[in-house]
């Protein structure tokens, strides 16, 4: 074990210690890197840094690659004797795929996400990265049981208020990089005594309480298009709205307009 995760340990020794590590495609390379850490509390393995030697098929070579990503999380779930977290990349087009591989492959959770093209981070990444964890959360619940598995949600955290959301979609824990290289390391403290009022303003005892709220706001546009139609389909058997242009009567412009919104 590395001499500062030693201090770290002696340091804080009730606190969990979570490396994140990354290696080349090489079952020796990650055996060794395993049992130089087997001390900690958890590892990420890093499938997601745009920067990685893909020649050496590491870091987003293998996130973006399912087959390599099988392989390589069999070698480290194999040997691993804590918990172990799969990065995600950003830069493929259906996320779940890498996630589903890893935890079927025997990782406990996902982290989401790493920098989008090469290197974009904080509030340029938040939307994308909500999405990303958002359809990642959904898998999850649909395809495993949410007790045995955990999602940690990275990308554009700087206020609580952008850690809740993640948490909304899905997140059990929330990740922040940018955010801190920005404010300092004494960010953490002010984030998490603010995630705390807000969760005491909403009367939230602990994180499961509102976990995954949102998910359920959360539809296809196949489904709206469908749920549109209904609703109009709704109108006319109410004989709601306009049948025809000839009907607007000048003064009842505003109610004729307002019998005709969707909300
Ligand atoms: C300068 C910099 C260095 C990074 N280095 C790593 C790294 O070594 N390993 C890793 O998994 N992610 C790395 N990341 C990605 C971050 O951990 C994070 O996934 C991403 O930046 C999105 O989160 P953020 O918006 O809070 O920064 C790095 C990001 C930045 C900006």
């Amino acid at each position: 074990m590395l001499k500062e995760f030693k201090q770290l340990k002696q340091e804080y020794p009730d606190r969990i210690l979570i490396a994140s590590i990354m290696e080349e495609y090489s079952k020796t390379g990650w055996e060794e890197l395993l049992t130089a850490l087997s001390k900690l509390d958890a590892l990420e393995i890093n499938f997601s840094c745009p920067h990685g030697m893909p020649e050496r098929r590491m870091d987003a070579a293998v996130g973006q690659d399912c087959a390599l990503l099988e392989e390589v999380c069999g070698w480290v779930n194999a040997k691993a004797t804590v918990p172990v977290w799969a990065k995600m990349t950003p830069n493929i087009t259906d996320i779940t795929e890498p996630a589903r591989v890893s935890l079927k492959s025997g990782c406990e959770g996902i982290s989401a996400i790493n920098t989008i093209m090469r290197g974009y981070s904080y509030k340029a990444v938040r939307p994308i990265a909500l999405a990303k964890v958002m359809n990642i959360a959904q898998m999850m619940k649909d395809e495993f049981n949410e007790n045995d598995c955990s999602l940690s949600g990275i990308g554009g955290v700087e206020t609580e208020y952008d850690a809740a959301v993640f948490i909304l979609l899905g997140s059990n824990t929330v990740q922040v990089c940018t955010g801190v290289m920005v404010h300092g390391y004494g960010h953490v403290k002010i984030l998490c005594a603010e995630l705390q009022d807000f969760m005491k303003q909403h009367n939230f005892s602990t994180i499961e309480d509102f976990r995954g709220h949102s998910l359920q706001y959360f539809t296809t546009h196949t489904d709206l298009v469908k749920r549109q139609k209904e609703a109009i389909e709704q109108r006319k058997a109410e004989r709601r709205g306009l049948k025809s242009d000839k009907d607007w009567t000048g003064d009842g412009f505003v109610k004729e307009t307002e019998s005709m919104v969707s909300n």
